[in-house]
C-alpha cells in the first residue's frame, strides 16, 4: 500500500512536470514547423535547444578564472550579502546534520557559507556537502579555494561533474538528501522543469528546495537604473576584468530572460513542492525590490 501510493505519487508529479515542461517549453522555445528543430533562448538569441548546454560551458570555461573577482566587481560585493542571507534564512544545522547538494555550485560559494554557518552556529563539523557543476573549471576554482580550508580533505565536501537536468541515479540517489541549493544557476539550464524535477527526485519527503537566482524588479525606477547598470556596466567590466565582453553580455540577458517571480514558482509548484503563497514573504523574498530572490520548496 505504502508503495503504491508513494509510486502513484511520483507518476502525479511526472505528469505535473511534463506539463510543466510543455507550459515552459511553449514560452522559451519554439519549433518550426518545416524542420521541427526546437529552439530556446541564450540571452537575447534564439539558438538551436542542443546548442545551448556548450555555449553555456563556453561562457563558464572562459570566466571561471576570474569569476570570484567579477562577481564582487559587477556587484559591488552585494552577491556576499544576498548569499549570506540566502544560508542565514536556511539555517543548516539548527536541527542536527544535513546531508546538502549544491547544485550549478561553481566555485563553492554557497557550500562554504553552508559548512562555516553550521559550524560556527552549531558546532555542527558533520554536515556534508556536494557540489555539482557542469563546468570542470568551475570546480576546479572551487576546489583549489577549499583547500585553503578546514574543510578540505574531510567528508564534508565534495565536489561532482554533472547535468542539473539529469544527476546520475547511481551517485545521486532518490530522497537522499536534506537540503538541495541552486544558486545563479538555474536560469543557465536548458529546461527549468528538468532541474526541479531531479531536485524533487534526490531530496528526502520533507526535504527542502532553496533557489537563489536573479529576477524581476517591480519598480520602474529602480528597474530602470538596474537595466541601465547592468547592460553599460557589466559587459564593460567584463572586458577590463576578464577579457571577455560577450559572456558578461550573456550573463545580463539571461538574467532578463528568467521567468518572473509567480511564474517561477508555479514551476516549482508544478515539480511536486509545496511553497508559500504567491507574495514577497511567502513563495519567495526579494533581495533588493527583486533584482535577486530566494525561492523556496518543499518536498510532500
Ligand atoms: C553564475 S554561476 C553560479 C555559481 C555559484 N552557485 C555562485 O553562486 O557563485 C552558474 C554555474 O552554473 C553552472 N551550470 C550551468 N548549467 C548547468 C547545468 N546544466 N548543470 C549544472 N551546472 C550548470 C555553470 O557551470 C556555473 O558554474
Amino acid at each position: 500500500m505504502q508503495s503504491l501510493s508513494s509510486s502513484l505519487k511520483r507518476s502525479l508529479v511526472r505528469a505535473r512536470v511534463s506539463n510543466a515542461t510543455l507550459r515552459y517549453a511553449s514560452s522559451q522555445t519554439s519549433s518550426s514547423s518545416s524542420d521541427q528543430q526546437k529552439t530556446t533562448s541564450f540571452g537575447f538569441q534564439t539558438i538551436p535547444e542542443e546548442a545551448k548546454e556548450s555555449l553555456v560551458k563556453n561562457v563558464f570555461d572562459s570566466v571561471a578564472s576570474k569569476y570570484d573577482l567579477m562577481n564582487d566587481a559587477s556587484s559591488l560585493g552585494v552577491h556576499r550579502l544576498w548569499k549570506d542571507q540566502f544560508v542565514t534564512d536556511l539555517k543548516p544545522g539548527r536541527n542536527g546534520p544535513l546531508k546538502c547538494l549544491d547544485v550549478a555550485g561553481g566555485t563553492g560559494d554557497i557550500a562554504l557559507r553552508i559548512l562555516d554557518y553550521a559550524r560556527e552556529k552549531y558546532a555542527d563539523r558533520e554536515t556534508t556537502v556536494e557540489v555539482v557543476d557542469i563546468n570542470a573549471q568551475m570546480l576546479k576554482e572551487g576546489y583549489r579555494r577549499f583547500k585553503q580550508t578546514m574543510y578540505h580533505n574531510t567528508p564534508q565536501v565534495s565536489f561532482h561533474e554533472a547535468n542539473a537536468q539529469e544527476l546520475p541515479t547511481e551517485k545521486f540517489a532518490d530522497n537522499s538528501y536534506d537540503l538541495y541549493t541552486i544558486a545563479f544557476g538555474i536560469r543557465n539550464c536548458t529546461s527549468i522543469p528538468a532541474v526541479l524535477s531531479e531536485a524533487y527526485r534526490v531530496l528526502k519527503p520533507g526535504g527542502t528546495f532553496a533557489c537563489l537566482e536573479f529576477s524581476r524588479v517591480n519598480n520602474p525606477v529602480l528597474s530602470t537604473l538596474y537595466d541601465q547598470y547592468s547592460f553599460s556596466v557589466i559587459p564593460l567590466l567584463g572586458t577590463i576584468l576578464a577579457g571577455d565582453r560577450t559572456s558578461y553580455q550573456y550573463l545580463v540577458e539571461s538574467i532578463r530572460k528568467f521567468p518572473p517571480q509567480p511564474e517561477f514558482a508555479q514551476m516549482i509548484r508544478d515539480a511536486g513542492f509545496r511553497t508559500g503563497t504567491d507574495v514577497d514573504g511567502g513563495a519567495w523574498t526579494d533581495l533588493w525590490g527583486g533584482v535577486a530572490c530566494i525561492h523556496t520548496g518543499v518536498k510532500i
